[in-house]
Parts: structure tokens; sequence; C-alpha cells
């Protein structure tokens, strides 16, 4: 799948999020080792803390069907501006993909890349409890 590719698909997911409380829309597509692709949306709660990211939606979707290899994520956000993952999703990115490659999407088809290694400097995983 090319990049443009898994892009559309996490900005496709904007439209599924369920975001009555914060209004922000998040849209994820995780690009598996094997081709297959997992998408995500921000799923939000009365309670607040139970929200879900994108990304994590994403994870849980493959991981819950088995894949666990994960080559890049595709993060869409509605506004021009990037958004970054949040550090808990980082670190659940961190604990399957330590190299994972993160592209960010805007709504301007706009898109900077960054690895996990970058924005999860001296990151604690697995590797470390062996
Ligand atoms: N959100 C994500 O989906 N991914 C992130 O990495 C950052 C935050 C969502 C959670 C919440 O529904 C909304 O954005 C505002 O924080």
């Amino acid at each position: 799948m090319t990049k443009e590719e898994l892009c559309r698909k996490a900005q496709e997911m904007l439209k599924m999020a369920y975001i009555p409380y914060s209004h922000f829309p998040v849209g994820a597509a995780l690009e598996c080792e094997d081709g297959t692709v997992f998408t995500g949306c921000n799923i939000e709660n009365a309670a607040y803390g139970p929200t879900v990211c994108a990304e994590r939606t994403a994870v849980f979707k493959a991981v819950s069907e088995g894949h666990r290899r994960f080559k890049r994520i595709a993060i869409a956000t509605a506004g021009e501006k990037m958004s970054g993952p949040c550090g808990v999703c980082r670190q659940v990115l961190h604990e399957f993909a330590p190299d994972l490659e993160i592209i960010l999407i805007n709504c301007k088809n706009e898109t900077v890349e960054y690895t996990l290694p970058q924005l999860l400097p001296y990151s604690f995983g697995p590797a470390d409890l062996a």
C-alpha cells in the first residue's frame, strides 16, 4: 500500500470517530508487516477516562485478530494542525513495534513523518523485562 493510500484510510476514519465531548476526531490506519491494514477512530465516553484514542483502537483491533508486527501508522486529524500520538498511545505502539514509522496528516493532505524512537526516546518495553 502506498503512503497516500494509508493516509486516505486514516482520513476516512475521521467520520467514524465518536466524539460528543471533545469534538476532536482522530483517524488511524495501522499497516502490519504482512500488508494487512487495521483502522481505528477515537471513541469517547461520558465518564471521560474510558475514552480510547484512534491509535489504540487500531492496535487493539489488530492484536485481537492475531497481528502483532507493525510497519507504519498514519494518523489523521481534521484541522490544519497535525497532532502526534498521545503518550499512552506511544507506549502501546512501542510494545509491539519499537521502530514503527509514524505519518501525521492534516486536512490539507500535508504530512510529516517520524519514527517511534524519535517520539518516545529512552523508552521502556518488553526488552527491559527480559
Ligand atoms: N486522541 C486520539 O484519538 N489520539 C491521540 O493520540 C490524542 C488524542 C483523542 C482522544 C479524545 O477523544 C480526543 O482526541 C481529544 O483528546
